[in-house]
């Protein structure tokens, strides 16, 4: 997909469709100003008074012949004075998929003008045309490949255009740097959306090796035999029922002197969630190919911090596992060690995802990091509490905390806080170990989690954790806006927002 942006009037633009922007308040004003513009082209429609201004929403009207674009779209921005980041993403994103329906290969999509956007948002004009760009770059995604005849094909170009030339600074760095994000999401997307018979933790390991290549940070796979020797119980254990052996990834990426402290992030990668000996019930079971949505917003934001040459140190760890019921599977009741040395019950081997982050956690003190951050589709209980809107986030650092809360609000990749009450620790205790993996059913277990992951957290270091259980791929049902069936690809933007104020 090309990308350009012009400074141009919107008769200039060549393209399959153009698109114009209009605001509800205004919406009479631009349509007179276009008719005008297009000789009376939009006659009907003014007449007809079908198109209101309403936000994300959009009328399609066929100019003449004469014309350099034969069809102009005019998307609705809804009022001036509520606009916000994330109507101008919904706009932006309905529009483009209303576009791509057609089949329309070049398109260009007019920019608003961004100092009145400002004025309300108080965003900058970088962080607003950012938005309009996630709006149409996150619709250019299907998760088709395995059709035989798959026939998605993204736009071939899109043009930004407008005829003020005050913002193409912003604006075009805006557009490059989006356009790497947006890439980055959609590479998360794409793992996530992988069968795990395709995407083992081998292949996965595989897989972030040839990225690091492209983009620029480099990746050590350790392998079943090196996992061992580590003793990293909760990887080892957990993979230990799969005929798909373990893999534990350090990504690294070195923008800034050696000595600056990393910030880690660590992902869960289970490539496959079948519950093990303490196996899922069938329905929904398919979903727990996306176990590793986690992992993949990690590869995700690597991708896009090594592409925008963020000044920064960064590290993840990626504990790949395939969490299955065989002869040789840990079982309930068993006691395992995590890399510290810590020991854990198993009370339920679905309550995996933990065990191999605690492994994780244990291993990124090693780095004396400035924060750590988990991000794993650790709870049920998540998609309980907050269905598809939101990430839990729970940790020991409250301006880590805020730092990503406002990334959230910011990226629209929302997060919720919830407490570690030291009063909830009792409920993980073990007769025969530090701990053990699950506590009571039914009782805070997105909390539960965050408790367990804790221990092996301490106050090592400032530390963040996100269950993002929920909306890791809790908007498969909807296709609206700019999410695509299946996975959403939540963190990559989230991530990458937070860590550029760690840049330098
Ligand atoms: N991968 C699941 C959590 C999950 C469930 C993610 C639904 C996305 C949608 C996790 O490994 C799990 O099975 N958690 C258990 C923990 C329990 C046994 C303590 C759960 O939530 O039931
Ligand atoms: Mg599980
Ligand atoms: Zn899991």
């Amino acid at each position: 997909m090309k990308i350009k942006y012009d400074v141009k009037k919107i008769k200039d633009i060549k393209a399959d469709a153009v698109a114009s922007v209009a605001f509800e308040d205004m919406a009479g004003q631009k349509l007179h100003w276009l008719n005008t513009l297009f000789k009376g082209n939009l006659d009907t429609l003014i007449e007809t008074n079908d198109f209101k201004g309403k936000a994300a929403t959009s009328i399609l009207s066929y100019l003449g012949p004469d014309n350099r674009s034969k069809r102009l779209f005019i998307m609705g921005l809804g009022n001036s004075k509520e606009i916000t980041l994330e109507s101008l993403r919904k706009t932006y994103a309905t529009a483009a998929k209303k576009i791509h329906a057609l089949k329309m290969s070049t398109v260009g999509f007019e920019v608003p003008d961004l100092a009145l956007i400002k004025s309300i948002t108080n965003a900058s004009h970088y962080e607003i045309m950012q938005a309009i760009c996630e709006g149409v770059f996150l619709t250019q995604y299907s998760p088709k490949k395995y059709y035989s005849k798959n026939d998605f094909t993204p736009f071939n170009e899109v043009i930004f255009f407008t005829d003020s030339p005050k913002y193409t600074r912003e604006a075009t760095d805006a557009l490059k740097d989006s356009k790497v994000i947006c890439d980055a999401v959609i590479v998360a997307r794409e793992l996530e959306n992988e069968p795990s018979n395709f995407l083992t933790p081998d292949r996965f390991a595989e897989y972030v090796k040839k990225s690091s290549i492209k983009a620029g940070y480099q990746v050590t796979v350790f392998d079943e035999k090196k996992i061992a020797q580590l003793n990293m119980g909760g990887v080892l254990n957990v993979g230990k029922g799969s005929i798909n052996p373990p893999r534990f990834l350090i990504l690294q990426y070195f923008g800034a002197n050696k000595s600056d402290k990393p910030v880690v992030l660590v992902g869960k990668g289970v490539t496959f969630d079948s519950g093990g000996i303490s196996i899922k019930p069938s329905a929904g079971m398919d979903q727990m190919k996306m176990d590793m949505g986690g992992a993949a917003a990690v590869v995700g934001a690597f991708e896009a911090v090594a592409r925008l040459k963020y000044r920064m140190n960064l590290i993840g760890l990626i504990p790949a596992v395939e969490n299955m019921p065989d002869a040789n599977a840990y079982k309930p009741g068993d006691v395992i060690k995590s890399y510290s040395g810590t020991s854990i019950e198993i009370d339920n081997t679905d309550a995996e995802g933990r065990l191999v982050l605690a492994d994780a956690l244990d291993y990124a003190a090693n780095y004396k990091p400035r924060a750590v951050i988990d991000i794993c589709t650790l709870t049920g209980a998540a998609v309980v509490c907050f269905g598809h809107l939101l990430a839990g986030l729970m940790g020991n650092d409250k301006e880590l905390s805020k730092k990503i809360y406002d990334a959230g609000q910011k990226t629209y990749e929302r997060v919720w806080e919830l407490p570690l009450y030291e009063e909830y620790d009792k409920l993980m205790k073990s007769e025969v170990a530090d701990i053990k993996n699950a506590g009571p059913a039914r009782q805070a277990g997105t909390i539960m989690g965050g408790i367990f992951l804790k221990k092996f957290v301490q106050d090592k270091y400032p530390w963040a954790h996100l269950d993002i259980a929920g909306v890791a791929f809790g908007l498969a049902e909807s296709t609206e806006e700019y999410h695509t069936i299946g996975a959403t690809g939540y963190g990559v933007r989230l991530f990458t927002e937070l860590l550029r104020q760690y840049s330098h």
